[in-house]
């Protein structure tokens, strides 16, 4: 019976780990498929006044885009901190508690920037739970776009969910322009990364 029991438990942990090799296979053909449309230099033309970039970020996926976002626009960066920071792995647990609840994490800076001060404010963070990371629904909770234009941007492993959905259902008095989302890469595809934000630039721009 013990026996029958361990046969049972080891088929499910191999149909499981199965599944999530070929949840990855296919992830990595999708990227591959993506970053092939990028493999041309893409010229940056954008511009796109005074220039804001918002981001949240807690392993730097984020925050890499956000970076070369603001590089490429010469935009001031603000960065989304939690007065707490989240551990690994409890990140999984508490951050599902707080979107549940809606109950989301106090913000470490409440100054937040003035929206009047731009033109374009880009605002990014990573996918959790297939919506914003709870840290985006406190900064927006408290920020007014005061009718600018606002872009939102995220990273994800594989699926943005309700994302740009619930962005649009959260920003107050924001003029959404095309958002864009960046599943994570390996190192290799950086290049095609960079043409991909300066072709969702120049399209912003027209
Ligand atoms: C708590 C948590 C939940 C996540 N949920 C999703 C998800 O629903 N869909 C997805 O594709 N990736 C998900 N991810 C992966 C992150 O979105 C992805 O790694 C992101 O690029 C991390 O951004 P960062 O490095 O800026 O923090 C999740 C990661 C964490 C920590």
């Amino acid at each position: 019976m013990l026996k029958m029991f361990f046969y049972f438990v080891g088929l499910i942990i191999l149909l499981a780990g199965g599944a999530s090799i070929y949840h990855l296979y296919k992830v990595k053909a999708k990227n591959k498929a993506e970053m092939n449309n990028f493999s041309n230099d893409v010229a940056l033309q954008a511009n796109l006044g005074k220039v804001l970039v918002v981001y949240y970020s807690l392993s730097g996926h984020t925050k890499d885009i956000a970076l070369q976002i603001a590089e490429k626009t010469n935009a001031d960066l603000y960065e989304i901190e939690t007065a707490e920071t989240y551990s690994s792995p409890s990140v999984y647990m508490k951050s599902k508690q707080e979107l549940t609840s809606q109950n989301y994490p106090e913000l470490k800076n409440n100054v937040l920037p003035d929206a009047s001060d731009y033109d374009v404010i880009f605002v990014g963070a990573p996918v959790w739970w297939y919506t914003m990371a709870p840290a985006l629904y406190s900064f927006l909770n408290k920020f007014d776009f005061k009718n600018k234009n606002a872009v939102p941007f995220s990273t994800q492993g594989s699926n943005f969910g309700s994302f740009f959905k619930d962005f649009a259902d959260k920003a107050q008095n924001a003029e959404i322009l095309q958002s864009e989302n960046f599943n994570n890469m390996e190192e290799k595809y950086k290049p095609q990364i960079s043409n991909k934000i300066n072709a969702w630039l120049n399209k912003i721009a027209k």
